[in-house]
């Protein structure tokens, strides 16, 4: 997929750590415009599933209504395809919503290098639970998203902060990660990132014969209690 507005250059692979609210979806399809690759977005593929009846959707929709993760070989099936598919697209994608957790983050590190083609970039949506409340309480009276409700959004909230907030201190250590203040108006804030990125980019690219950067998730198992991935 090729979207308009793209710049020239070197394709970008961005994954994205943020909570509900912080604007995944609508920095994702800023980021994914500019550079001109697939916006991956895990929740809009699985409410996609849920809003065409799909047997995947029938399994999938408690799950999302109560703001519950979705089972993990679910998504990563998922991702396993959509990666695959951006690899045919030229290798550059903006994954959205994944990984959320601890084994996704490994499994997601190691589709990547099944595929030759891990993240450049782990970028980081930093904004207070208030403010998300608002913003998806705003929504819920616009567009009426099923989990966009007070209690669920809550839900969704702590999910993130137990599950998926020790994702993004594992990336603070890692040398590609951005964290972006996503308190802004939300132009203010996809400026910023696309100026950030375009940063890493030449940074990630400047010697095309030295290997990638990966996003290595091997040290993330002693963290927790899990055994090491393998070495590359
Ligand atoms: P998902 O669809 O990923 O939902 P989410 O993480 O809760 O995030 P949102 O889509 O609500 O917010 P966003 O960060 O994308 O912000 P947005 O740009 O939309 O996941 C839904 C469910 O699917 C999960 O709960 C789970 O059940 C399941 N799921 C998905 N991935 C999974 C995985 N990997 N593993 C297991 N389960 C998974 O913006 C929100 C609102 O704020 C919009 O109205 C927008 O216009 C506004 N806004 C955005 N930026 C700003 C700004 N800077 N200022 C003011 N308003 C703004």
């Amino acid at each position: 997929m090729r979207a308009l507005g793209m710049t020239k250059g070197p394709m970008m692979r961005v994954l994205m750590v943020a909570p509900p609210g912080a604007g995944k979806g609508t920095q994702g399809a800023v980021i994914a415009t500019h550079f001109g690759i697939p916006h991956i977005a895990t929740g809009d593929l699985l409410r996609d599933h849920v809003a065409r009846r799909t047997p995947l959707g029938q399994a999938v929709q408690a799950h999302l209504d109560q703001g519950e993760l979705v089972p993990d070989e679910i998504v990563l099936d998922m991702v396993r395809e959509a990666l695959a598919d951006a690899a045919a697209t030229g290798g550059g994608y903006v994954l959205d919503g994944v990984p959320r957790t601890m084994a996704q983050a490994r499994a997601t590190y190691q589709i990547g290098l099944e595929l030759g083609m891990t993240a450049d970039v782990a970028l980081h949506l930093k904004a207070d639970d208030r403010e998300l409340e608002r913003r998806l309480l705003a929504r819920a009276a616009l567009e009426g998203r099923s989990d966009d409700t007070e209690e669920t959004i809550r839900r969704r909230l702590r999910v993130y902060h137990e599950l998926t907030h020790p994702i993004v201190a594992w990336y603070g250590d890692r040398g590609i990660f951005v964290t972006v203040d996503a308190m802004r108006p939300a132009d203010q804030v996809g400026r910023e990132i696309l100026a950030a990125l375009e940063v890493m980019r030449s940074f990630v690219h400047r010697s095309p014969d030295q290997p990638r950067r990966a996003v290595d998730l091997s040290g993330l198992g002693a963290a927790f209690g899990e055994l090491p991935a393998p070495t590359p």
